[in-house]
């Protein structure tokens, strides 16, 4: 399989792995198979060409996500063989029960020890792209981040992480991945925490009209308690503020 580094954060490794090609060595070995099969039996040959051994797609998915999570050294290394382990199951958990509500977040194909497969989402990062996306689809995608993200606040999912690095526009869909500092959590603070994040985000990376992406946002966001978590927004700022 086809495998290729796109990312590296402080917690994994991303790779986008293509399954329908494959390394030179696999290569090799199937031609060697392919053509002593061509000697022995010519009548086999045919067929075998029909099924064609090159192209390997075992997965619905010819484009998959690996995201592997990286070892620390600083830590033990039996407790970071279960951090790792726990990180991942917890992220496919969270997603999972998200794909159950039908919130747009990248299938889960397979988790194994420290690997998640998930579905590769290709399309625009809002980090990257959204600052040249018109005003009409800016405020499409951002009214849209704001439904997902109510609808993952009612599921009381908490993403942990929400920025424009963590969104990717597609088809006329916004998908929100990266749930690695997800959990479930009812409280209202926890849900305003995710909004003072993506409101920094916002004013980080797109600053000309930040305040008018965050108004579009919260058209969107109609969770429920809505009232109450943009009330607790405000103390999260106030604190934020302290802090710098
Ligand atoms: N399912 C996916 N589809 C497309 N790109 C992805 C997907 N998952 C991760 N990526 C890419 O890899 C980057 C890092 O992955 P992410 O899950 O956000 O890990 P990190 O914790 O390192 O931020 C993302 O910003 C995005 O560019
Ligand atoms: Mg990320």
């Amino acid at each position: 399989m086809g495998k290729q580094l796109i990312a590296q954060g402080a917690e994994a490794k991303i790779f986008l792995v293509d399954s329908t090609t494959i390394d030179k060595e696999s290569i090799n070995i199937l031609r060697t198979d392919f053509q002593s099969n061509e000697q022995i039996n010519p009548e086999k040959k045919t067929a075998t060409k029909k099924e064609s051994p090159l192209i390997l797609n075992q997965t619905p998915y010819k484009k998959f996500i690996l995201k592997s999570r990286i070892s620390k050294s600083y830590r033990h290394p039996i407790i970071d063989k279960q951090i790792r382990i726990r990180r991942t199951r917890s992220e496919a958990k969270i997603l999972n029960k998200a794909l159950s509500l039908g919130i747009n977040v990248p299938s889960v194909i397979k988790t194994e020890k420290f690997n998640l497969e998930i579905e590769y989402i290709k399309g625009d990062k809002l980090s990257e792209k959204l600052n040249y996306f018109s005003k009409q689809k800016q405020s499409t995608a951002m009214k849209m981040l704001g439904e997902q993200t109510a609808k993952l606040h009612d599921a009381e999912i908490i993403h942990g992480d929400l920025t424009t690095s963590n969104t990717i526009f597609k088809k006329n869909k916004l998908f929100i991945i990266d749930f690695g500092l997800g959990f479930f959590s009812p409280k209202i603070e926890d849900k305003a925490v995710d909004l003072h994040l993506i409101k920094q985000a916002l004013e980080a990376k797109h600053y000309k009209n930040y305040k008018e992406l965050f108004e579009q946002f919260l058209s969107g966001y109609a969770p429920k308690d809505k009232e109450k978590i943009i009330k607790k927004l405000e103390t999260v700022e106030k604190r934020g503020r302290y802090k710098h």
